[in-house]
């Protein structure tokens, strides 16, 4: 005897909305009162997606949870194809790499998006975080250096210098995460749709975002001493799990071709990103940044953009 249908739907209804509000990472009850962060440690998001790198990765996420002003360590697994076992093995090696107070969890992407990385979670609980890939080790010394510079970068801001930060390595305020994945209305949406399309740039839109916040230039730096492992996402290469020195040695030939094509890349999307913003926060050249990874920046030259190595 159905007694009163609309009864159930009426304990269900919620239910249901509450599960669905729960998997939108812009959900409301997602955004963190900014006073209730810490501003004394910072949280390190490790992007994850090369099955070869994840030796590299847990040595990575156990230096990182070792160091006193790393309140936790998050790693973003972006790879949709990797099996669930293999991630499950790694989320327990990771539990038992983690020797200091700091937790060391590991999160599947909901997808390879890039703007994925982005995404602002709950479990961040720092004013601040630090976002590399798996395939960038930072020398402790460069890390020390970071997160001192980091309190005054995101408090002050010295808009000094450079305008661009990659993604390999970057400290910023944890609200921009929020910013990026859920501000900014249709115009965002839009550029957030042209990082999946050209698989590329979420680190120059970050800047964006950044750049307009504080009105001056950015954030930080890759410090100066950052080692690449390859990335295999642009590369074409990383994911053969190449040593440094090997790796390096494979990544010269035959880059030229390809690093036109990603510098080429990476001014569609400036160009593209002003065009639909309606504005150019980005000031200054990020070559000098950028030269430890290996990597090529935009310069504005007589208002206009130019490859930094045309610059003088
Ligand atoms: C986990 O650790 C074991 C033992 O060190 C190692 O053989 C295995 O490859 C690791 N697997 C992953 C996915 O990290």
């Amino acid at each position: 005897m159905q007694k009163n249908p609309y009864l159930a739907l009426l304990i269900l209804w919620p239910l249901a909305l509450m599960s669905l509000s729960s998997s939108n990472p812009c959900d409301p009850s997602n955004q963190r009162d900014p006073r209730s962060l810490r501003s004394d440690q910072i949280t390190v998001l490790i992007n994850g997606y090369s099955e070869s790198r994840i030796p590299l990765l847990r040595s990575l996420a156990s230096t990182y949870t070792s160091a006193p002003q790393v309140s936790s360590v998050l790693v973003l697994w972006g790879n949709p194809s990797t099996p669930a076992q293999t991630l499950a093995r790694l989320a327990h090696n990771l539990s038992l790499s983690s020797f200091g107070p700091a937790p060391i969890s590991l999160v599947r992407q909901r997808s390879n998006s890039l703007n994925d990385r982005f995404l602002p979670r709950f479990s961040i609980g720092t004013r601040a975080v630090l976002i590399c890939d798996d395939d960038v080790e930072v020398d402790a010394k460069s890390f020390e250096f970071a997160f001192k510079g980091a309190k005054q970068w995101i408090y002050t801001v010295h808009g000094d210098k450079y305008s661009i930060v990659l993604t390999k390595f970057m400290v910023l305020k944890s609200e921009y995460l929020w910013k990026y994945s859920c501000g900014g209305g249709a115009q965002m949406s839009e550029v957030r749709r042209t990082v999946d399309r050209m698989m590329n740039c979420e680190d120059i839109l970050m800047n964006f975002v950044v750049a307009d916040e504080v009105k001056a230039g950015p954030i930080l730096v890759g410090a100066e001493r950052v080692r690449d492992w390859g990335d295999a996402r642009n590369d074409g290469d990383g994911g053969m799990g190449l040593k440094d020195e090997e790796g390096s040695r494979v990544r010269e030939v035959g880059l030229s071709s390809r690093r036109t094509e990603h510098r080429k890349r990476r001014g569609d999307c400036i160009r593209e990103f002003h065009k639909v913003l309606g504005r150019m926060p980005l000031r200054y050249n990020y070559g000098k940044v950028v030269n430890s990874v290996g990597e090529q920046g935009l310069c504005l030259k007589g208002g206009r953009l130019v490859f930094c190595d045309q610059y003088q």
